[in-house]
């Protein structure tokens, strides 16, 4: 069944937790799918695992239209949720309604996340008001990064945890479907949590919120530049890849492939 704004918000409403990983390419996006995953999100994170910078604010339109085309060809059932870069709607309410509908009409996206609370929400309300669910971000958001002096937890002490609950109740109000909430206490989480009745999608944010999201190179083992504390490795998977490109050379070099049965007569 496809997964919708109104599913999810269902299975918050039913108390099933909500799985989210992020995706980047088509083959990818069809294991994630018949695997059942509710949403994948094209994080703009792809700047970091899959492109190589140290932060994610290069990331352009541009790249996040390519992934995200790709992602939807592979997603039969799964939600597709695309990350808006960074001065890709900070700018101007003008420059948010387009590049949205770029992600939707380009890249074929369910909806759109975008960083912030109360500074975004006219550009969260024009979004909705142009039918484009938005996910909302808050927390450590890594646009951010300058600003926050680097990736650090957010939301600690009254004064911050006061904002999140406040920005939480705004983005809300101007019409965000989602909200993920990243690198923050878990009571606060779960208190935001309990305070909208959007559901709330945590990454490093504890088990309090309606579902989970998590880069997928960290989940599979496949990224070490950096490995955050909130992780859990599913699986060992760079280690697979790379005995399977060892093996590869070894059969290349003592000739054991191709054999036969790859070779044409
Ligand atoms: O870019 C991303 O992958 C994200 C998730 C970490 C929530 O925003």
């Amino acid at each position: 069944m496809k997964n919708t704004v109104l599913t999810l918000r269902k299975q918050k409403e039913e108390n099933d937790k909500i799985t989210m990983l992020t995706c980047y390419d088509y083959s990818m996006a069809r294991l994630m799918d018949d695997a059942g995953v509710n949403v994948l999100l094209i994080g703009d994170s792809l700047g970091m695992v899959m492109l190589g910078y140290e932060d994610t604010l290069s990331v352009t339109m541009e790249d996040m239209i390519h992934h995200t085309a790709a992602v939807a060809r592979g997603a039969k059932n799964a939600f597709v949720l695309a990350d808006m870069p960074f001065l890709s709607y900070q700018t101007s309410v003008y420059d948010a309604i387009v590049n949205a509908g770029r992600l939707v009409k380009e890249g074929r996206a369910n909806g759109v996340k975008l960083e912030g609370g109360a500074a975004v929400c006219e550009q969260i309300k024009a979004i909705v008001d142009a039918q484009i669910p938005v996910c909302a971000h808050l927390g450590l958001t890594p646009q951010s990064v300058n600003a926050f002096g680097g990736f650090k937890v957010q939301g600690r002490g009254d004064e911050a945890s006061k904002r999140i609950i406040e920005d939480a109740k705004r983005v809300e109000d101007a019409g965000s479907s989602m909200l993920v909430l990243e690198g923050i206490p878990a009571e606060l989480a779960t208190k935001v949590t309990e305070t909208v009745s959007i559901p709330t999608i945590g990454i490093g944010a504890g088990a309090g919120c309606d579902g989970q999201v998590l880069v997928y190179q960290d989940m599979l083992g496949m990224f070490s530049d950096f490995v955050p504390k909130f992780v859990r490795r599913f699986g060992e998977v760079g280690d697979v890849m790379k005995n399977a490109f060892k093996d590869y050379i070894d059969a290349v070099k003592d000739g054991s492939f191709p054999a036969e049965e790859h070779t044409y007569s």
